[in-house]
């Protein structure tokens, strides 16, 4: 079998055998496929698709492309929650230690930014001695005795996707369905967990941009995650504006602890709220997503949400005088408001170019060793809906680079549009799936 065949295969709209999928994702892994067959198969894969055996077959190979996690010795059933990919999606920060606290054991691996959207260790390690790189030991350990774990793909769980990942994230090569599923699916089967709760982003801030496109990766993965024995729910929720007002690692960490308080933008409050409920649901540890919510609420009422924040960031060495006093986390050196350009109601908050804009400041990578600024970002002061009078904040730029700002400053201008007319506030959530 030769990798430029495969490449053929799929160009010319052919299906891949198992056998030649298994061939491309074991050799890619042990280094004898180089990057450009492996990202010119990606584009082929992109442009023509998969069938769902195709997509089955090659989440498979990539979740066994190294170790898998079995957990239950020290956890009899583990919870895991991803996302598809956002701007300003801070919610694993909140609802994995609102879910411990409950007593459902979350163990879950994460991964960085990819493309515009930001990601959940980039975040994370804006507080100082934070560390996402755990070993299969230290994260069972970990699981065991903090009851929630959040670590970076170690290179023995599905290296195949670590792989993938920074290669697709450098050649447009993101918004594939099959690629996403196998991504997603792929970590998620390697890690152990038992029940996964999918947060499908939707909208023009998210791979998936409509409900169509959403429901179709949602119902893949989905089958994927079923036929290997795991309970499932895809939830799909809105991109077309950041979720909650902040954008940017550092900032998104402060936005995080302040929910975690009892407070944050209500928009995030809510997804928490549903994301975390249905963690629950999955884990068999309640009955229906209201009595989840409520237990949710009330974990983030009685500061045993927080608690666990505290104990899960230090197990990971993570200074908590910096959580304990989020102001000493790295702030920008420019703080430069944006004014709204006219009076009228927010028709749009376009999230993917607010993530773009905040990835020209330095809060996401352009290239894949590129050093993430956790200072950087954008925080909104208001959501698609609200009224606004010209010249008032519509939202407040954090830069450390002046060239950079001048970059970005575009963007935002052309990410925002004000309406005479009043605008009906975006929905948090479009639909759940099970
Ligand atoms: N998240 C992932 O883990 N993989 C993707 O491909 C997209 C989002």
């Amino acid at each position: 079998m030769r990798m430029i065949d495969i490449i053929i295969h799929k160009r010319d709209r052919e299906t891949l055998s198992k056998e030649e999928i298994e061939f491309f994702i074991n050799r890619y892994v042990a280094g004898d496929i180089p990057d450009y067959q492996a990202a010119a198969l990606c584009m082929a894969i992109y442009f023509q698709n998969m069938t769902h055996r195709e997509t089955t077959d090659l989440t498979h190979a990539m979740a066994f492309s190294g170790e898998t996690l079995d957990l239950h010795d020290v956890a009899p059933f583990v919870v895991d929650k991803h996302s598809s990919g956002g701007v300003g999606d801070k919610t694993t920060l909140v609802v994995a230690p609102v879910v411990a606290a409950l007593g459902q054991p979350v163990g879950k691996m994460s991964g960085r930014g990819l493309s515009f959207t930001g990601g959940t260790l980039d975040k994370l390690e804006s507080i100082p001695g934070f560390s996402s790189e755990l070993d299969i030991d230290q994260f069972r350990h970990q699981l065991a005795t903090v009851g929630v774990v959040v670590a970076g793909q170690t290179h023995d769980l599905a290296p195949a996707d670590g792989k993938l990942y920074a290669l697709r994230d450098v050649t447009g090569t993101v918004p594939a369905i099959p690629l996403i599923a196998s991504s997603i699916m792929s970590k998620k089967i390697a890690a152990g967990a038992d029940g996964i709760v999918l947060d499908v982003k939707v909208g023009e801030g998210a791979f998936m941009t409509n409900l169509t496109m959403a429901g179709e990766l949602s119902s893949l993965m989905i089958a994927i995650g079923k036929r290997l024995g795991r309970n499932m729910v895809a939830i799909l929720s809105d991109m077309n504006q950041p979720l909650g007002f902040a954008i940017g690692n550092a900032l998104e960490v402060k936005e995080a602890i302040a929910t975690l308080h009892g407070g944050g933008p209500a928009d995030f409050r809510e997804h928490v709220e549903i994301i975390a409920a249905h963690m629950l649901l999955v884990s068999g540890q309640t009955t229906s997503a209201e009595e989840g919510r409520r237990l949710v609420r009330q974990a983030i009422a009685d500061g045993s949400g927080w608690a666990k924040f505290r104990q899960f960031i230090a197990a990971q060495g993570g200074d908590l005088d910096y959580v304990d006093r989020p102001a000493q986390l790295p702030v920008a050196s420019i703080q430069e408001p944006f004014p709204a350009p006219a009076t009228g109601f927010i028709k749009r908050i376009a999230a993917k170019e607010i993530g773009i804009a905040s990835t020209i400041l330095g809060g996401g990578r352009e290239e894949m060793d590129d050093i993430i600024d956790p200072a950087v970002g954008i925080v909104l002061h208001h959501k698609v809906g609200d009224p606004v009078q010209a010249g008032e904040p519509l939202l407040t730029i954090h830069a450390n680079d002046r060239g950079k700002l001048a970059q970005a400053r575009p963007l935002i201008a052309a990410a925002c549009t004000i309406s005479p007319q009043p605008v009906e506030p975006l929905p948090v959530i479009y639909d759940v799936l099970r």
